[in-house]
C-alpha cells in the first residue's frame, strides 16, 4: 500500500538565512573582535562579521581578521587632507561590506556625520569604564586615578559624542588596591569581551530599539 501522505516542506536551508552581517572598527590588538569571530562560527548565533575596517595598518586585529579569512581595509586618517574627507572614506569603506550591524570594538577615533548619517542608530561601541563616567582615550586611567572602587564596562549605541551614546548593557568590575592601568584593563576587558559578544548577538537575534537616551535589546514593547 502506498501512503497517500506528501512528503513535509524541505527543511529551511541554512544557506538561505540571511545572517545578521557585522563589520568590526579596530585600531590595536583586536581581544574583541577575537572573541566575536570566535562566536561567529557557531550559526545559532545568528551574526557573522563580513568585514573588519581599521584606521592603522600593521595592528594585530587585522592579523587576527585574516587568519579567520574576513577581508579587511585600512583607512588611514593620514592619508587623507581632512577628518570629513577621512570620514567619507571609512564610510564607503564599511558599505563595501554591507552591514547590519557596525562593532566599535577598540576604535579609537571619532565617526563624523556622513558615517552617522548612513550607519547611525546601527552602530555599537565598547568602552572600559562606567559610561557615562570616564569616556575618551583613557577610561580605565582615569577611573583608576580618580580612586574609584568600581569600575567596569559599557556597551553603547555611537552618537556624535564622545563614548556619550545611549548605554545598551553595563557590567561592573572591581578595582583592587594594587590595580595598575594595565592589571584593571585586563580584568575589564576580560568581562567587556563576554558581554560585547552577548550583545551583538542579541542584537542580531532580537534587534535593538532606541528611544531618547533608553536602548533596550528587543523589538521594544508592542513590536
Ligand atoms: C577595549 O578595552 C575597548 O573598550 C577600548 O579599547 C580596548 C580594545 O581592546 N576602547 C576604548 O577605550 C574606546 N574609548 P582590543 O583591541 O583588545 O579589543
Amino acid at each position: 500500500m502506498t501512503s497517500s501522505s506528501q512528503p513535509g516542506p524541505p527543511p529551511p536551508d541554512r544557506a538561505s538565512v540571511p545572517t545578521h552581517r557585522l563589520v568590526v572598527l579596530v585600531s590595536g590588538g583586536g581581544s574583541n573582535l577575537g572573541a566575536l569571530l570566535d562566536a561567529h562560527s557557531d550559526p545559532a548565533y545568528g551574526a557573522r562579521v563580513v568585514g573588519v575596517v581599521s584606521d592603522r595598518p600593521g595592528i594585530a586585529a587585522l592579523d587576527r581578521a585574516r587568519d579567520a579569512g574576513v577581508p579587511t581595509a585600512v583607512v588611514a586618517l593620514r592619508d587623507f587632507p581632512d577628518r570629513a574627507t577621512w570620514d567619507r572614506a571609512l564610510t564607503e569603506a564599511v558599505g563595501v561590506f554591507s552591514p547590519d550591524t557596525v562593532v566599535a570594538a577598540g576604535f579609537m577615533k571619532l565617526v563624523g556625520a556622513t558615517f552617522l548619517g548612513r550607519f547611525g542608530g546601527r552602530t555599537v561601541n565598547t568602552h572600559p569604564a562606567l559610561l557615562p563616567s570616564f569616556p575618551g582615550a583613557h577610561g580605565v586611567r582615569d577611573a583608576l586615578a580618580y580612586g574609584v572602587k568600581v569600575s567596569g564596562c559599557s556597551v553603547i549605541v555611537v552618537d556624535e559624542g564622545v563614548d556619550a551614546g545611549p548605554i545598551i548593557a553595563q557590567e561592573t568590575v572591581p578595582v583592587a588596591d594594587d590595580d595598575t592601568e594595565e592589571t584593571l584593563h585586563e580584568r575589564i576587558k576580560v568581562v567587556e569581551r563576554r558581554l560585547l559578544v552577548d550583545v551583538v548577538g542579541r542584537i542580531a537575534r532580537e534587534g535593538l530599539s532606541v528611544e531618547g537616551r533608553r536602548a533596550r535589546l528587543g523589538r521594544g514593547p508592542g513590536r
